[in-house]
């Protein structure tokens, strides 16, 4: 070693030790008011927060409750990957607290929401084109945002159990959700949490929900509920018929829409999709007495829309089955009957004409003789 990189080495030994004291030190002696640690925050908030007592009063004359309970931050998702309240509430780092500028509890819960925003884009983005977002945008203070759906210190997972999301939705839907509860698919859910039928957000989307009531979504319903009616292996599962979509399809009110969603589908047409015979929030079992398409209310249900049918009209009409002896014996025994009478007919023209062939050629001969 030369003395000049001994030098060089000692030079930066010195270095390097002079940094790490003045780095230490700092560290050591932080100014008095400086904000506390990270994983102190949540422990320095509390110290205030933690108080059930604690709570102001806004202008518009609401007290606001500034408890936070701890009970509800332990089961939060968000406590479990160690996201503490700084993390949303990034203007408020001690006491006092920056001046706030709501006027009631709604403006508060407009203002705080969009923190979300900030680890969620892609949920917050989609959000905004939601017929929800719409409404708010016009001036209704209702329309849910984030915190309304999952809350903000005890966000959990929100469809565990399942049946949570209807909850979730019917804080303002109270009425669907009560016809959709005694549906044959919300009965299901209900029941035992059951993992094959729709719920609300199956249907509507959840952060970008649409308007449902538009000639699209009319168009595209068929397709919808076709995801599962046409699926034999779950509709097995519960002795149904999965032929309902494919006949469908092929009935008249099948293909006409089928045209329409091809070639029009922004313009409304009336022909029947699903939910026009077998309702939307309340659809039924077939045999359950208030089904719309039990045999005792088909014809009501019919005459919507074909005002002047009557009762043949439904007799006539074979639904979605295949014909067979069992369902519909009438039209099972007619069919059959045109299915032999047809060919009977056919054999009886081909014998007719062989006989006047070989009838034109004895005569032909005949006539030909001296
Ligand atoms: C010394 C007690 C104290 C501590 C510590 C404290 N707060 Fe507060 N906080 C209050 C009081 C009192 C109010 C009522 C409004 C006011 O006085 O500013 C309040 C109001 C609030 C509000 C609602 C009003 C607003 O400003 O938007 C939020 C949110 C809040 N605190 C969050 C926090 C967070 C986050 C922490 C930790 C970084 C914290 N607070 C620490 C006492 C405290
Ligand atoms: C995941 C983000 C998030 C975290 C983490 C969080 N907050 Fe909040 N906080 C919010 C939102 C959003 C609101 C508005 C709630 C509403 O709409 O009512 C809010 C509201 C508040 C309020 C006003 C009173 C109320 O409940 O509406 C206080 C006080 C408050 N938070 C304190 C805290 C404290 C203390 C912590 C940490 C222990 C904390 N927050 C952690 C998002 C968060
Ligand atoms: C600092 C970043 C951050 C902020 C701010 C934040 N979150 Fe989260 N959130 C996360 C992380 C990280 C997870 C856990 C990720 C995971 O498990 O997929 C999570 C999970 C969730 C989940 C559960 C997802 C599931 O698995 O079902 C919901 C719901 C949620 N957040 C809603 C919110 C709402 C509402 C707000 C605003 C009040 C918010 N988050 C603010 C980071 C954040
Ligand atoms: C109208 C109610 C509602 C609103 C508003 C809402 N959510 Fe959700 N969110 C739900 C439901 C319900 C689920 C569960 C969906 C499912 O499993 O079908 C969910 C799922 C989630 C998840 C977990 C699944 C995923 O997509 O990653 C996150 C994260 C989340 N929401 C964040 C947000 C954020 C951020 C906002 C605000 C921009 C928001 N949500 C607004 C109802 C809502
Ligand atoms: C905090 C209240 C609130 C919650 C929670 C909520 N909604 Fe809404 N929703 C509204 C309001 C307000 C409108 C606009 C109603 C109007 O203009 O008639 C709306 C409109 C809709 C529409 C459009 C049809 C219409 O009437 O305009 C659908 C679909 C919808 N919500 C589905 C859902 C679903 C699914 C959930 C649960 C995941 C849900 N909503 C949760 C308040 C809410
Ligand atoms: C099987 C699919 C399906 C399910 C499940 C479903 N909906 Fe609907 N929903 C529809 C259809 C289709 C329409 C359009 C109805 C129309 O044409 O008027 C609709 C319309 C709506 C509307 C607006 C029209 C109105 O009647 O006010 C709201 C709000 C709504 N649904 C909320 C919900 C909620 C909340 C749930 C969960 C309990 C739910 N939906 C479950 C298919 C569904
Ligand atoms: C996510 C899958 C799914 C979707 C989407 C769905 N269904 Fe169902 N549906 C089911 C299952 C599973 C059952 C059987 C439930 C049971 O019996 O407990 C069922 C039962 C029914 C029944 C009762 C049949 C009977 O006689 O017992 C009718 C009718 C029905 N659905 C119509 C519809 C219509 C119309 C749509 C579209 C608007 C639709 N469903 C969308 C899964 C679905
Ligand atoms: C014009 C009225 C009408 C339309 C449109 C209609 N259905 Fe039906 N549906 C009925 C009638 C009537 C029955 C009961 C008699 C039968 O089984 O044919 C029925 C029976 C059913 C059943 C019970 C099948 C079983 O095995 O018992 C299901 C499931 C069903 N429909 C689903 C659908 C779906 C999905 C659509 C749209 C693709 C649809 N329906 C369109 C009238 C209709
Ligand atoms: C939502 C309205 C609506 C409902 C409900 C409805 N239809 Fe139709 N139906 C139509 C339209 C629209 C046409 C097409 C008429 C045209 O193109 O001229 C049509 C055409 C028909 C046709 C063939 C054309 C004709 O007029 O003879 C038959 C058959 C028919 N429907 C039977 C039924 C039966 C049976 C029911 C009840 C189970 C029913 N429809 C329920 C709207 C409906």
């Amino acid at each position: 070693m030369t003395p000049r990189t001994f030098h060089r080495q000692v030079f930066w030994l010195i270095a390097a030790g002079t940094l790490a004291l003045l780095i230490s030190v700092s560290l050591s002696v932080s100014p008095v008011n400086a904000k506390p640690p990270a994983q102190e925050t949540e422990k320095y908030c509390l110290s205030c927060h933690g108080d059930e007592s604690l709570s102001m009063t806004l202008p518009s004359g609401e007290t606001l409750s500034l408890y936070v309970a701890q009970d509800d931050l332990d089961h939060s998702v968000h406590s479990t990957v160690g996201i503490e309240c700084e993390a949303c509430h990034n203007n408020i780092t001690e006491y006092p607290h920056p001046e706030n500028k709501y006027q009631s509890k709604r403006e508060l819960s407009l203002a705080y929401y969009q923190t979300c925003e900030k680890c969620h884009s892609a949920n917050y983005e989609k959000a905004q084109d939601s017929m929800h977002a719409q409404v708010a945008a016009e001036g209704n203070k209702n329309a849910p945002v984030c915190t309304d759906c999952h809350g903000a210190h005890d966000v959990r997972p929100a469809n565990e159990p399942r049946s949570l999301i209807s909850e979730t939705c019917k804080q303002c839907h109270s009425e669907i959700v009560e016809s959709y509860r005694q549906s044959v698919h919300g009965a299901a859910l209900m029941a035992d949490e059951n993992p094959d039928v729709p719920v609300c957000t199956t249907c509507h989307g959840v952060h970008n929900i649409q308007d449902p009531r538009t000639s699209q979504f009319r168009v595209d319903e068929p397709e919808l509920c076709a995801g599962c009616h046409a699926n034999k292996e779950l509709m097995d599962k519960y002795g149904l018929s999965a032929d309902v979509y494919s006949i469908y399809k092929r009935s008249w009110h099948g293909v006409d829409v089928s045209v329409y969603k091809a070639k029009w589908p922004t313009i409304w047409h009336d022909s029947a999709v699903c939910s026009d015979c077998h309702g939307i929030h309340d659809i039924r079992s077939t045999d359950d007495p208030a089904s719309m398409v039990n045999k005792q209310n088909l014809l009501t249900t019919c005459q919507q829309c074909h005002p002047t049918a009557g009762p043949n009209w439904t007799d006539a009409w074979t639904g979605h089955n295949e014909i067979s002896l069992e369902r519909t014996p009438f039209l099972f025994y007619v069919e059959k009957f045109y299915g032999s009478f047809t060919s009977f007919v056919l054999w009886i023209c081909v014998v007719y004409v062989v006989l006047q062939f070989v009838r034109s050629v004895v005569d032909r001969m005949r006539s030909n003789r001296p």
